[in-house]
């Protein structure tokens, strides 16, 4: 029989935590605005950007972000609604997304996909999917802006199915886009949920569901539209995937839901249905086996992500970390498995709607951030379990823009060293040596080139060193597998460079895919990765 007080059990049980993922503008931010909405956790749409800017405020060097309008920064929201405790990790839209971005979903239990209906899938959504489905984790497709004039559904599924590799299931049907947007038809129960947008979202609204065998349904969808929904339904149910809960919870079925977010419809459709198909929080690998929430009443967590500096003056920084196990207190004592001592982990902020406080709980499945004195890396796992283990690293993604850097003052070599580092550290840039050419020269490389500006930034106001960053040519980077490969005799081509990360490891960097493959080629046995181990 498990230990773990029904009290804890409860709690870990109504955790719901995912990560929205979307391209800019699909309409992550309005979805995630009305989720709170319902959560009560905010009384009118559309505080959730102006709030996020203010609190933005007190970091220094997101002034880029601020200048910029953007968000580089993601952060996570905890609300309740129908009986669930809900924590939503945002993720930065912009194309000039840093790494943060994919190690925010390996702190997420599944995924929302926001799809903006006259677009398709887009290129950065395929690369977050990506990672979620190297994680199998379960993935909801929010088809948005459907008062717009969407792509064919037919299409728009199709175009998931192909460009993510993924089975899809409709839950619900939309009729008609645009001006003729009437409302989606509800494949289970049978009913049309009529689209309005008399309330643009602002309040709840009404939701008004008629059967579709009920002839007052002629008064709000013309015959045609009835006529090609029938059509598009029985094709659907012909040829489409049923759904099946199993594979949805594996991540190989997408469970598909049509709306507008902007006017607030399909949204609390789309919440009941999504926290009822979502998953608690799961089991998480260790070196020790799997530690499942539901069987480890010890408190354990790992660090996903680092943010530095919210207070220039004392240089401190943020760790987020996920709660996997147990219950958290403020001002606990943990062990720092890597740090292989105890810490207290003192001011615990969560964010609630969009402001950041201060916490005297948190449970498995919940996202806290701690006081970090220098001393996390990401990664790290903390545990009060008197059997320490270690959660499985989070893996180094490629990052895609690199730059030779130099400080301009020679004579500030050691403080130019000492801030790179410690950016690094925090996960904001990767940097890297040539390979064995004995120079003294550091590559940066980044997964979006705005983290160019925050590392230019950082360096000159908190380290006091100016750089200058020579973008090279490069945008692929590869992880060597084979242990056994002789790196001096490996041949690449023009556009291939070798080079070596912080911990010695080689890695490849290349211009383009063909320089990948002809090195392959011409390399027997040659394994890469695209994702580093930690
Ligand atoms: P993002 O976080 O994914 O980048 O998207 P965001 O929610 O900021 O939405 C991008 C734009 O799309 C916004 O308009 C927003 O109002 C609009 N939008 C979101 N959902 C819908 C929808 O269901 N239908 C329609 N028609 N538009 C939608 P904007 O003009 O760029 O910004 P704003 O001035 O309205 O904030």
């Amino acid at each position: 029989m498990s230990q773990i007080a029904d009290e804890i059990k409860n709690q870990i049980n109504k955790r719901r935590t995912f990560a929205i993922i979307s391209h800019p503008d699909a309409g992550k931010t309005t979805l995630t605005e009305k989720f709170l909405l319902y959560g009560g956790a905010i009384n009118l749409a559309g505080s959730v950007k102006g709030k996020a800017t203010a609190r933005h405020a007190v970091s220094d060097w997101m002034e880029i972000e601020k200048e910029r309008g953007i968000s580089v920064t993601s952060s996570v929201l905890q609300f309740n609604y129908g009986g669930y405790c809900i924590n939503i990790l945002d993720t930065p839209g912009h194309q000039d997304f840093s790494e943060d971005t994919y190690r925010t979903l390996m702190a997420a239990d599944s995924a929302v996909m926001v799809i903006d209906a006259s677009k398709g899938v887009e290129a950065q959504t395929r690369k977050l999917f990506k990672v979620c489905t190297m994680r199998h984790i379960p993935i909801f497709t929010f088809i948005n802006k459907m008062d717009r004039e969407a792509m064919d559904t037919f299409e728009l599924l199709d175009d998931i199915e192909n460009e993510l590799g993924i089975a899809t299931c409709p839950v619900n049907w939309p009729i008609g886009s645009g001006k003729e947007f009437k409302g989606v038809y509800d494949r289970n129960t049978r009913k049309v949920e009529l689209f309005s947008d008399t309330h643009k979202g602002t309040t709840q609204g009404e939701v008004r569901k008629i059967s579709i065998e009920d002839d007052e349904i002629g008064q709000w969808v013309t015959d045609a539209q009835l006529a090609q929904l029938r059509e598009e339904i029985e094709l659907q149910d012909g040829a489409g995937a049923k759904f099946d809960q199993a594979l949805v919870s594996k991540g190989e079925l997408s469970p598909v839901f049509f709306g507008s977010a902007l006017t607030n419809f399909g949204v609390e459709t789309f919440l009941k249905h999504f926290l009822s198909m979502t998953t608690s929080p799961l089991p998480r690998k260790s070196d020790k086996g799997a530690v499942d929430p539901m069987e480890e009443k010890d408190f354990s967590a790992f660090v996903f992500k680092i943010q530095a500096n919210m207070n220039k003056a004392h240089r401190d920084r943020i760790a987020f970390m996920r709660i996997c196990s147990g219950e958290f207190e403020a001002g606990m004592d943990v062990f720092h498995i890597q740090g292989g001592k105890k810490v207290r982990l003192s001011q615990p902020q969560q964010m609630m709607a969009s402001e950041r406080k201060m916490i005297d709980k948190a449970y498995g499945g919940d996202i806290i951030g701690v006081f970090d004195p220098g001393i996390f890396s990401i990664g790290d796992t903390l545990t009060t379990s008197p059997k320490r283990f270690t959660y499985e690293g989070i893996p180094t993604f490629a990052p895609e823009h690199f730059a030779r850097v130099r400080q301009v003052d020679t004579m500030k070599r050691k403080q130019f060293i000492k801030g790179i580092n410690q950016i690094a550290q925090e996960g904001a840039i990767q940097i890297f040596q040539e390979f064995n050419t004995g120079m003294e020269e550091i590559i940066v490389g980044v997964v979006g080139v705005l983290q160019f500006d925050v590392l230019k930034y950082r360096l000159e106001n908190e380290y006091n060193v100016d750089i200058r960053l020579d973008n090279l040519p490069y945008e692929y980077i590869r992880w060597i597998e084979n242990t056994d490969i002789d790196l001096d005799r490996l041949t690449g081509t023009s556009g291939m460079k070798k080079v070596k990360d912080l911990k010695g490891r080689p890695l490849l960097l290349f211009v383009n895919d063909w320089s990948i493959r002809m090195t392959v080629d011409r390399n027997k046995g040659l394994e890469l990765s695209e994702f580093g181990r930690s």
